[in-house]
């Protein structure tokens, strides 16, 4: 079959860059003769059928803002047989021919439903804050999440070496701890706490404490949401070694703000990409990067565990502590 029109949509958390992509893909698509219908609120919209069609002008001023015009939702709905019923049909009543998806872990399994049980041609765009989809070194918006959580960091640690203090810092990343590892060593944290590693209260309190006797007395601890919360870790840390925390949750703010260059740069690599996979036919792919090479990957493994070496950045940070 001849692709001739394509459906765009953002879908689970946004993150810095999906405009980028959207950008991208609207511009390389209509360059290849194909017209784009963007879907707004992810699948969500898919189901409602919120559409409207795109043109090159449509994505004007769009590549420095966060967030995505498209809109995006998380979307249950998509996972039950009636919720995908409705998707297939509101793709085959409006003509869409192939879906261009751009989202993260979630979004890929709503994808892979639609592909694997519907057959509906369709390529993902690996695009989430947390960097843990299989396949790809980086996803976008990793790099704008991981710079806006150092800039935080940076800010809390003139406070923290100031007042003498010990901060812990929650970070996002859902169940995966690259973002606090990255965002750990790039602050030059004293400890960073990560999902994929086991806790070990009493060694981080008696560093902390022998810290202490020797002058050291500020002390940044990140701690990936998946591994506790900064409240909890705070507590029992000043329980421990008597000394006073303070707690910051970055939370949302690190979903926001002007994606960096690397993740423009990454948008447009890989909403070409994911345009000529389309227009090559080859579908049911997410598409990434390994170092500076694309990278595909079938959806179905994107969505297994992240293969990382988590070791030897966690041994650095060891190190250089
Ligand atoms: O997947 C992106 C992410 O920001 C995670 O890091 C976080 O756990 C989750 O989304 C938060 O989701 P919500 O915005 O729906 O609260």
């Amino acid at each position: 079959m001849q692709i001739k029109r394509i459906g765009l949509l953002t879908s689970g958390g946004d993150c810095p860059g999906m405009n980028a992509a959207i950008r991208t893909v609207v511009r390389y698509a209509i360059h290849n003769k194909l017209e784009v219908v963007g879907i707004f609120r992810g699948y969500a919209g898919l189901i409602n059928e919120e559409l409207k069609e795109l043109n090159h002008r449509s994505v004007s001023n769009i590549i420095n803002r966060g967030g995505t015009i498209l809109k995006t939702a998380r979307c249950p709905e998509l996972l039950t047989e009636e919720g995908q019923i409705r998707a297939v049909q509101a793709i085959k009543k409006n003509n869409i021919d192939a879906l261009v998806i751009i989202g993260g872990n979630g979004t890929h399994r709503g994808a892979w439903e639609l592909f694997n049980k519907w057959k509906i041609p369709l390529v993902c765009i690996a695009s989430t804050i947390d960097n843990d989809l299989n396949g790809t070194d980086r996803t976008l918006g990793y790099d704008t999440a991981v710079n806006t959580a150092l800039e935080a960091i940076d800010k809390i640690r003139d406070t923290a070496t100031s007042m003498e203090r010990i901060f812990v810092v929650e970070v996002m990343g859902r169940d995966c701890g690259l973002l606090a590892l990255h965002v750990g060593l790039a602050s030059g944290a004293e400890e960073i706490l990560i999902p994929e590693k086991k806790l070990d209260f009493s060694k981080i309190c008696h560093d902390i404490v022998q810290g202490n006797l020797k002058g050291k007395i500020s002390w940044i601890i990140v701690v990936a949401e998946g591994a506790g919360s900064a409240k909890e870790i705070g507590t029992k840390i000043e329980e421990m070694t008597d000394l006073e925390v303070r707690t910051v949750v970055l939370g949302h703010v690190q979903r926001g703000g002007a994606p960096t260059a690397n993740d423009r740069i990454l948008a447009a690599k890989l909403g070409t990409a994911a345009v000529d996979l389309i227009l090559k036919s080859e579908f049911g792919k997410s598409v990434g990067v390994k170092g500076e090479n694309l990278n595909i990957t079938d959806i179905k493994s994107a969505m297994e565990k992240k293969e990382m070496d988590l070791d030897s950045l966690y041994r650095l940070v060891r190190i250089l502590t």
